[in-house]
């Protein structure tokens, strides 16, 4: 049997992280460089890529690379993988992470928010994976994971662009899964709320409702960044090596209790 270590040891792996210079991103880029791997993360926002990867490299001693790519443009992600794949020579992993949603109420948005919300949440993260494939089927319990959002799962009338686009994600990933074994996993995090800073209060959402939120969860807090990462660190390791085409919550028991709250 092998032991607690040896499950999450990844040493020699090579992940890519997409949305890496965000709060979940950023956690689980530290979270698999402290385990031992090389991490690329990706991101349009360079000041803050150059940042982390410094600062990963500086903290686990492990080559990193940051690369600035927009998921909605194809050459941009075609220029990660390749980049990826001249410095580092393989692709073990890749984390489908980025993603963003705007409030928008069910009958004001229209053609341009819901393709825009599409090409962000579901269509980046297909044609990355598809660019990956051909390297993760060399790899040994290649594995990749997406960030999908309980707002993809329950009704969620007030984020109409961002719960459809999320929704597709799932089903998308699910197909990914039946057809691509036994080489790759493919598994989805469905994720409750999450502290990410600033990026929620610029939503529009103030403390006092997110009190509120917090309150109604089983767990009586939102999630931190931390337990997403761990999350996709168990989905990505040895540990997990019999898993895929689920869909994990990590949600603070939030999704049958708590509803983002109104002003
Ligand atoms: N925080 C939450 O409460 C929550 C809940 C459910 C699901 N999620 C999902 O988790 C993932 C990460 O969320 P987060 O809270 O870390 O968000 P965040 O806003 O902190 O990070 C998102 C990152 O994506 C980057 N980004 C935005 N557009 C991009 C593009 N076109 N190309 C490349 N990068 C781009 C941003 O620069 C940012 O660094 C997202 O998919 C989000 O939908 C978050």
């Amino acid at each position: 049997m092998k032991t607690v270590n040896e499950l999450f040891d990844f040493s020699g792996k090579v992940i890519i992280i997409t949305g890496g210079a965000g709060a979940i991103g950023s956690a689980a880029a530290r979270r698999f460089a402290s385990l031992g791997a090389n991490v690329v993360i990706s991101d349009i926002n360079q000041e803050k890529l150059d940042e982390l990867a410094a600062d990963i490299e500086k903290e686990s001693a492990h080559a990193t690379l940051g690369f600035k790519a927009d998921s909605t443009v194809e050459a941009e992600l075609q220029a990660l993988v390749d980049a990826t794949i001249g410095k580092f020579g393989k692709i073990s992993g890749l984390i489908n992470n980025v993603g963003w949603g705007a409030a928008t109420p069910l009958w004001e948005s229209d053609t341009d928010k819901m393709v825009k919300s599409y090409l962000l949440n579901t269509v980046g993260a297909y044609n990355l994976t598809k660019m990956c494939m051909p390297y993760l089927k060399k790899e040994l319990n290649a594995s990749v994971v997406f960030s999908g959002s309980m707002v993809g799962v329950t009704p969620s009338p007030e984020f109409i662009e961002y719960s459809t686009a999320k929704a597709g994600l799932l089903n998308m990933v699910h197909s990914m899964a039946v057809m691509s074994g036994p080489e790759v996993r493919f598994n989805s995090l469905i994720i409750g709320s999450v502290d990410n800073g600033a990026a929620t209060l610029a939503a529009g959402y103030d403390p006092a409702m997110l009190q509120r939120l917090s309150d109604a969860m089983v767990l009586k807090r939102r999630g931190e960044p931390e337990d997403i990462a761990n999350a996709f660190m168990f989905l990505m390791s040895g540990a997990a090596s019999w898993i895929t085409g689920i869909d994990l919550k990590v949600d603070g028991g939030g999704m049958y209790t708590s509803k983002m709250p109104k002003k």
